[in-house]
C-alpha cells in the first residue's frame, strides 16, 4: 500500500485509493442537512483539506484520532478543490510510519544558510558576542536541540520539520536587506538578531513534532518570555538590562495587532519582517495547492496567481 500522492488526487472527479496521514482531529460541523466531517491530510508541508459525508465513514476517524489511514478519495470542487472521502480505515500495518508523511529542511541545509547569513549580517553591525550568545543558549539542554528541528506551525507556514529555524533564517535575511537599506538601524544589528532567533523559541514547547505540545495553552510568546528569563543574567552580563528588556517587548508584541500590540520600535520591525516572511510563505504554498484564480486569502478574498517555477 503506497502513500497517496494528494496533488494528484485532488483533480476533479479523479477516484484514488493508498495511504494518508490525519494528524490533527478533524472537526465535526453541522451541514443543512446533517453533520459532516472536515479536516487535512498532511503530507510534507502541505495540508489537503478533505470532507466526510457520511457519518458512518467519519465515527471510524472520530472514534480512532489522529493516525494513518487507508482512504479511498474522489477529487471535488466547491469554492475550492478539496477531497471527499467515500471510505476510510485504520491502517494496521507497519512498513510506512508518520515519519514518511513528515518530510523536512536536512539540517546541513540548515547550518549552510545560516552561515551565509551570519556572514552577510557581521559586514552590517553584527559582532561575535551575540553569536557566541545565540549559540549558548540554543545548547540549552531544555530546548532538547529541537530549534533545528520542530515546525514553525502545524496549519500555517513553515509547517515541516526544520521550519522554525528556517522561518528564522529567512528573517535574518530580510533583516539583512533592512540593514543594507537603513544604516542608522546597524547600531542595533545585535538587539535585532537576537531577538529574531528568540521570538519564536517558545514554539519548541508550544510545539512537539508538529502537533500541539502538553501545555500549548500557554502559547509561544508567553513561553518564550519564560525561558529567556532563565537566560537573564547572562544576557545583562554580555549587553546590559535595556538589551534583555527590549528582547522581551520583542517576543510579547511580535504579533502586532494580532496579540499584546508592540511597545517598542525593534518589536514593530520584528513584526513586519516576521509577518512579510510568513505571509510571503504561506501565500506560495497556497497556490502550490490551489492554482488558477481560487487562491484564498484571509483579508483579500480569492487572489489569482502568478507563474512559479517547480521546487
Ligand atoms: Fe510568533
Ligand atoms: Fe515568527
Amino acid at each position: 500500500m503506497e502513500i497517496l500522492d494528494l496533488t494528484l488526487s485532488l483533480e476533479k472527479g479523479r477516484r484514488s485509493r493508498g495511504l494518508v496521514l490525519i494528524s490533527n482531529m478533524p472537526d465535526i460541523r453541522s451541514g443543512r442537512r446533517d453533520d459532516f466531517m472536515s479536516g487535512f491530510f498532511y503530507l510534507k508541508g502541505q495540508n489537503y483539506l478533505f470532507r466526510i459525508w457520511d457519518k458512518d465513514v467519519f465515527e471510524i476517524v472520530n472514534e480512532f484520532g489522529p493516525g494513518i489511514y487507508i482512504a479511498e478519495l474522489v477529487g471535488a470542487d466547491y469554492n475550492g478543490p478539496y477531497l471527499t472521502v467515500k471510505s476510510i480505515d485504520v491502517y494496521s500495518g507497519t512498513e510506512v510510519t508518520r515519519d514518511d508523511f513528515l518530510g523536512g529542511i536536512p539540517r546541513d541545509e540548515l547550518e549552510r544558510k545560516l552561515a551565509t547569513v551570519r556572514a552577510g549580517l557581521n559586514q552590517l553591525g553584527a559582532t561575535e558576542t551575540c553569536w557566541e550568545l545565540v549559540e549558548h543558549i540554543l545548547a540549552d539542554p531544555r530546548l532538547e536541540d529541537r530549534f533545528m528541528i520542530e515546525g514553525a506551525a502545524i496549519r500555517h507556514h513553515d509547517n515541516v520539520f526544520g521550519g522554525l529555524a528556517n522561518h528564522t533564517i529567512k528573517m535574518l535575511n530580510i533583516l539583512k536587506a533592512l540593514l543594507e537599506n537603513n544604516p542608522p538601524l546597524r547600531a542595533s544589528a545585535d538587539l535585532l538578531i537576537f531577538s529574531i532567533f528568540m521570538h519564536d523559541i517558545g514554539k519548541v514547547f508550544e510545539y512537539r513534532d508538529l502537533n500541539m505540545g502538553e501545555f500549548w495553552y500557554a502559547n509561544h510568546r508567553v513561553r518564550g518570555i519564560e525561558f529567556l528569563a532563565a537566560h537573564k543574567n547572562v544576557i545583562i552580563e554580555q549587553y546590559n538590562e535595556s538589551f534583555y528588556r527590549q528582547v522581551q517587548s520583542v517576543i510579547s508584541g511580535h504579533h502586532g495587532l494580532y496579540g499584546d500590540r508592540p511597545t517598542t520600535v525593534a518589536a514593530t520591525i520584528v513584526h513586519y519582517i516576521d509577518m512579510l516572511e510568513s505571509q510571503t510563505t504561506e501565500i506560495i504554498r497556497e497556490q502550490n495547492n490551489t492554482p488558477g484564480d481560487r487562491i484564498r486569502h484571509p483579508d483579500f478574498g480569492f487572489l489569482y496567481d502568478i507563474p512559479l517555477a517547480e521546487e
